[in-house]
């Protein structure tokens, strides 16, 4: 294929919009794509077993080891299954926090109870959590929400109290260290997702990271139709024909093609992060002094961040958002909360004073990878003229 002879795309035109997410595939990704098409073997295979090596590799892991899924809310969904969740448990997470954590709970059969957010980090708050503990609490979903760490060390003492599983939404957060250890590096388990917007892609996919090898079996089995022992000849490109099936399962594999574009991405995640967390610096020291205006952090230096979320006072949101749209800025919003959703209007149980406010002021910037000097100047020169003129 002469796909890879193709010159460099040009960055992302600034002439028209910036948008809030512009993913980073160029030739290298392409050529990684090519070289896997060639192979032969386009679903889950050697290049899956690669990309889970690497990601282990980029995390840091000892003794703990990764599972990659087609989705990170598939990843999610094995992992409760992993851990024994099922009908008549329940498992807290935040109401400001992405939907699929809360349709993987149902999915498993489980109750998903909201708790409200700590004002800083817009990270699960722990006495919010603590207090909504009962007979059926069976897990705590905390969320890194933007790459920020969240108070995870707090998380783990509450959950270690009264004998739950934590498991880390880590989607927002790959490369984001906590005590200079990578996120996945420590813990129980957590789950990553590299869907089309995050830090790395692999178009879409996931996975889950445990230290206990027993899980990473049941896990293999879940995602590919509870096949009993089928992952060391798949991760060979090959197939068992004389296979039991063991548990339930689901299609929720990793394929080779995908694997491969995730691999080339991998390759560049120092230089992603690096660009993020300069642009994350110059937003909040750009931003940092108007008032009304809150930034969630001056110093980026552990966070991996996904998205930079900026908070306005709630009754100008709308006109900031306009005032943006209109100098070719787009904006978006994270998250409208889950309790506020028709599906999941029951699941309220207590008051969520951070969570009613906060959802109201925030805004989430354009974050890119690598992020033209000017577009970084409009998003910038959008806020600025809001706010002073
Ligand atoms: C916080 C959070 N959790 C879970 C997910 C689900 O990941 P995926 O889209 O890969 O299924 C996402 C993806 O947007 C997310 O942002």
């Amino acid at each position: 294929m002469n796909l890879v002879e193709r010159p460099p795309a040009p960055p992302v035109s600034t002439e028209g919009r910036v948008p809030v997410f512009v993913p980073y595939v160029g030739v290298d990704t392409l050529k990684h794509l090519t070289d896997a098409l060639d192979v032969g073997w386009l679903g889950m295979g050697a290049t899956t077993k690669e990309f889970e090596e690497r990601i282990a590799a980029y995390l840091g892991l000892r003794d703990r080891y990764v599972v990659c899924t087609n989705t990170g809310t598939s990843a999610l969904h094995i992992a409760l299954l992993a851990a024994g969740i099922g009908p008549g448990d329940e498992v807290i997470t935040p109401s400001f926090n992405y939907v699929a954590d809360h349709q993987a709970v149902r999915a498993t059969g489980a109750d998903v109870v909201m708790c409200d957010i700590h004002e800083d980090d817009l990270g699960l708050d722990v006495a919010s959590a603590a207090s909504l503990i009962g007979p059926r609490t069976k897990a705590i979903i905390p969320l890194h929400f933007a790459g920020v760490p969240c108070r995870i060390a707090a998380v783990h003492e509450l959950a270690a109290r009264h004998g739950l599983r934590v498991i880390e939404d880590a989607c927002h957060a790959f490369g984001t260290t906590v005590d200079s250890a990578k996120v996945g590096s420590a813990g129980d388990l957590q789950f990553f997702s590299f869907d089309p917007v995050k830090i790395i892609t692999s178009i879409d996919g996931g996975c889950v990271v445990t230290s206990d090898r027993d899980e990473v079996e049941r896990l293999q089995r879940l995602r590919l139709l509870g096949v009993d022992k089928d992952t060391t000849l798949r991760y060979q490109n090959k197939r068992a024909w004389d296979y039991d099936v063991v548990s339930e399962g689901f299609r929720y594999h990793l394929t080779n093609i995908m694997a491969s574009v995730g691999v080339s991405q991998i390759k560049r995640v120092d230089e992603f992060i690096a660009g993020r967390r300069a642009v994350c610096e110059r937003f909040s020291a750009a931003f940092e002094q108007i008032p009304g205006v809150r930034v969630m952090r001056r110093d980026y230096a552990d966070v991996s961040p996904f998205i930079y979320s900026l908070r306005v006072p709630a009754r100008r949101r709308e006109a900031f958002i306009d005032h943006l749209a209109a100098r070719g800025v787009d904006a978006g919003i994270h998250f409208v909360p889950v309790h506020r959703h028709t599906y999941f209007a029951g699941a309220r149980r207590t008051p969520m004073p951070v969570t009613e406010r906060v959802v109201g002021e925030v805004v989430t910037l354009p974050l890119h990878s690598l992020m033209s000097e000017r577009a970084i100047e409009r998003v910038i020169e959008g806020v600025w003229s809001f706010f002073f003129s």
